[in-house]
């Protein structure tokens, strides 16, 4: 087991070790959410804090439902309904949050860096939900477990990433998490979805969907994100869909062990077919059951470097109430 760290804010840099110990832990908290009582008492006594200055649904439906598994106090903060609209700093919220004595906060924040800078302001742990269109790395780390739970080892498997890679916090936490774990990632998509920088991040780049993806063990298919749209990235959904969507015919030409993912929220019938997103190949709701165990392991890694102890198997026998 290896887990030092008093924080999740990016999978940059992350090494093996620490992705394994990850989803070896996952694996564990995976097996209670199987269970008829699916709860257990692992973080009885902490509380911890979801502050959503951003709309999302799965990951903090994810995270709660995690915290509530594990026993955790848990507070929700959604930025509509704060003293943010009243003209409160991002700080001073931080610094009243951090006076309530919270011992982890889980945050989603539209630009890229707020949870770093909450680090310098809290003593809390802060797990990064989803920062702008830097990094998203506990779906990241969800679709690395549902990876692994279909194809042992990413050793040489070959990943294709399809779609707006410049905006996705996904595709760029997807990256470091997959390079870290040896898979060869192939980024597919329009040239303007690619960031300047996409020679040193040590992937294959195609614009022609076939060549991506026929010989692809796993096609990870990005959200059209219709928000982020306005600099004229594309001509039109409709081309998009025609050049890059993934439909059955397309589907038909891959692998026939190919696994489909997506990370949610589904635009039907532009970026996936309605027919592939619900066919045999995909396995874009078994991503979010393996999500809340992912969290849950998260959770309990950073409450055990908070506590100082020794990071260890978690001992999951006991359950809430059996
Ligand atoms: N995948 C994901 O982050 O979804 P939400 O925006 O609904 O949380």
């Amino acid at each position: 087991m290896t887990w030092t760290r008093k924080h999740l804010l990016g999978l940059e840099g992350i090494g093996y070790d620490e992705v394994v110990t990850i989803l070896d832990t996952t694996s564990r908290f995976r097996e209670i959410l199987d269970r008829s009582v699916k709860k257990v008492p692992t973080l009885r006594g902490i509380t911890v804090v979801n502050l959503f200055f951003e709309a999302s649904t799965r990951t903090r439906m994810s995270f709660e439902l995690a915290e509530k598994r594990l026993s955790a106090d848990v507070l929700n903060f959604s930025a509509s309904s704060s003293s943010l609209k009243k003209g409160e700093t991002l700080r001073d919220t931080a610094r009243n949050i951090e006076a309530m004595k919270v011992d982890i906060v889980v945050m989603r924040h539209p630009s890229p860096g707020a949870p770093h800078f909450l680090t310098d302001h809290i003593d809390g742990s802060i797990i990064n939900a989803g920062d702008g269109p830097h990094e998203h790395p506990t779906q990241a780390l969800l679709d690395l477990f549902t990876m692994r739970e279909h194809v042992a080892d990413l050793r040489g498997k070959r990943v294709t990433i399809v779609g707006d890679i410049l905006h996705s916090r996904v595709a760029r936490s997807d990256i470091w998490g997959l390079k870290a774990l040896g898979a060869d990632v192939t980024l597919c998509g329009p040239n303007t979805f690619m960031p300047a920088e996409v020679e040193q991040l040590g992937v294959t780049v195609s614009h022609d969907i076939r060549d991506a993806t026929v010989e692809a063990d796993i096609v990870n298919i990005l959200r059209i994100q219709r928000e982020r749209q306005s600099g004229g990235f594309l001509p039109s959904l409709r081309e998009y869909s025609a050049l890059f969507g993934i439909n059955a015919a397309r589907l038909r030409e891959m692998k026939p062990d190919v696994l489909i993912m997506h990370p949610g929220p589904i635009n039907r019938g532009v970026e996936i077919a309605p027919d592939v997103a619900d066919g045999d190949r995909s396995v874009i709701l078994e991503q979010v059951t393996n999500g809340v165990a992912v969290r849950m392991a998260i959770l309990y890694l950073l409450s055990m470097v908070r506590a100082s102890k020794q990071v260890e198997e978690p001992d999951i026998l006991a359950e809430v109430g059996a």
